[in-house]
């Protein structure tokens, strides 16, 4: 037992018999008293007999007041005692208290009615039952008391929180840690290390956010960037430095995605799961802060609540800079298909060249869509996808320099593939005209283009045949293809 535990129980002992040490005294003095305060009982008169009977009440009133003291220091006595010994061994021990709160309430009605019956011998239930005014009163009285104790009751039955969990009441503006669940109430440990009591019978009525301590906790997190940031990017940053932060779960994948295209920005969310919730104010702060220097090395900038005045810039669009003319240039330079190509036929197609972003897994072209151009993959990678009974099938990888949308532009028919970029890629765009323009001032380019056309549709086929898919038509030979480039093109041999 420890020494705190000790000195109590010691006190409620000492305190118990000075209560009998009184009762004592004060049934011996009760007669000399009486006579010292009324006078000799021969001297009788109404009023003496009347202040006699108030002396009584008021003597009785005294008896059940010590009595009922020497109970309740006799029973903390045992709960001390209990709660030091039994008790702290126990593995419910909230259970355990409410129990003990309410063995100690009934005994001390009991002995409160028993006492009273003793010295007023009224039988106290028919008082009870009978006395309607009374009944009101102790209703009030006890409101609260019961109200907590029904409301603890169900709490501890239903245990919609155990000791541990972040709690928050909105309404309340309270938030944190569940530190002990009683009879009367709960008691919450603040962020900011308060103690809050939470009586039960108001916990009963608030709507209670419950984040329990073994559970998988997400928290959200807003963040904006500019809008010439690319998502995909900036996507993939914020999810690394997310992954990095200390207590966040590695059980989920953090998700960082758009919540809005705001006035200011490209407004961001963040959703993680947490190790341990509780902490969740410091791991927030961390990842914000890791955000920012993540962002500063990556060159992201975060939108600012201004207004940013655009003029239409169209490097993004048409390749007009030196700088992106001559990467361009060198990638167009490495295509094979367009080896034939002299240097100025090169620059001439790249004026009418269009680079353009994809975001990951966003479809360039579509399987049986008209298309009218082609592209080239200028950094990233696509993914050349058939649909097998609805399931997409991958069957080809293009990476930097391939090519793809050909089919469609040279011949005029649908889209055989649906075309997906992998990740963020950039593509260049050749439309129909251009390549016209091509093939007018080298026709030795229709051979070339055909070539890949036919290998292409021979992959397919096979591809095709592999999956069971219904697209099994011959494959023309390279001469039919030319020749059908040609008529498309209104090219003569
Ligand atoms: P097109 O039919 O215009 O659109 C889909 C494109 O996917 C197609 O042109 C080709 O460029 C490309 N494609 C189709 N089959 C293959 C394949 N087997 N290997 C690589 N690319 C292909």
């Amino acid at each position: 037992m420890k020494e705190v535990d000790k000195r109590k129980a010691l006190f409620y002992v000492a305190f118990a018999g000075v209560v009998v040490l009184i009762l004592i005294l004060l049934s011996f003095a009760r007669i000399p008293i009486k006579e010292y305060l009324i006078g000799l009982p021969s001297a009788k008169s109404q009023t003496v007999s009347l202040l006699e009977e108030l002396f009584e009440i008021i003597y009785k009133i005294v008896y059940i007041l010590l009595w009922m003291l020497l109970v309740v220091s006799i029973v903390k006595f045992f709960n001390t005692i209990l709660a030091a010994t039994i008790l702290s061994k126990v593995k419910n021990a909230e259970l355990a208290s409410l129990l003990q709160s309410v063995v100690s309430v009934v005994i001390y009605v009991f002995a409160f009615i028993t006492i009273v019956r003793s010295q007023f011998q009224t039988d106290l239930t028919t008082l009870f039952a009978g006395g309607t005014i009374l009944g009101v009163v102790l209703g009030l009285a006890l409101q609260d008391t019961l109200g907590n104790l029904f409301a603890g009751l169900a709490l501890q039955a239903d245990q919609p929180f155990q000791i541990g969990d972040v709690v928050n009441i909105p309404s309340r503006n309270i938030t944190g840690i569940v530190e002990n669940v009683t009879w009367r109430g709960v008691r919450i440990r603040s962020f900011q290390n308060k103690i809050l009591l939470v009586s039960n019978s108001v916990l009963g009525k608030e709507l209670i956010e419950v984040a329990p301590k073994d559970g998988d906790n997400a928290r959200l997190l807003f963040f904006s960037t500019i809008y010439s940031e690319s998502p995909a990017k900036v996507a993939r940053v914020v999810r690394e430095v997310v992954r990095q932060v200390e207590n966040v779960s590695s059980k989920f994948r953090p998700i960082v995605r758009i919540r809005n295209l705001g006035d200011n920005g490209i407004e961001w969310e963040i959703k993680y799961w947490l190790e341990d919730y509780s902490k969740y104010n410091d791991t927030d702060a961390t990842i914000r802060m890791r955000i920012w220097y993540a962002f500063k090395r990556e060159g992201i900038s975060f939108a600012y609540p201004v207004r940013t005045f655009y003029f239409e810039e169209k490097l993004m669009e048409n390749p007009q800079s030196k700088e992106k003319i001559d990467e361009v240039f060198e990638r167009l330079r490495q295509v094979s298909i367009f080896e034939p190509l002299s240097d100025e036929e090169l620059k001439s197609l790249i004026e009418n060249v269009k680079v353009q972003v994809y975001s990951p897994n966003e479809p360039i072209t579509r399987e049986g869509q008209e298309g009218d151009s082609m592209f080239v993959v200028h950094k990233g990678a696509v993914k050349v996808q058939v649909v097998e009974r609805d399931i997409p099938k991958t069957i080809a990888v293009l990476k930097e320099g391939g090519f793809f949308g050909e089919m469609s532009l040279f011949t005029g028919e649908p889209r055989s593939a649906t075309v997906i970029a992998s990740n963020e890629t950039t593509v260049l765009k050749i439309d129909k005209d251009s390549i016209k323009k091509l093939l007018d001032a080298n026709p030795e380019l229709v051979e070339a283009f055909s070539k890949v056309i036919a290998e292409r549709k021979q992959a397919l086929l096979e591809k095709s045949k592999a999956l069971h898919l219904e697209k099994k038509e011959k494959v023309e030979e390279t001469s039919g293809i030319i020749e059908a480039i040609r008529r498309f093109f209104g090219i003569r041999s």
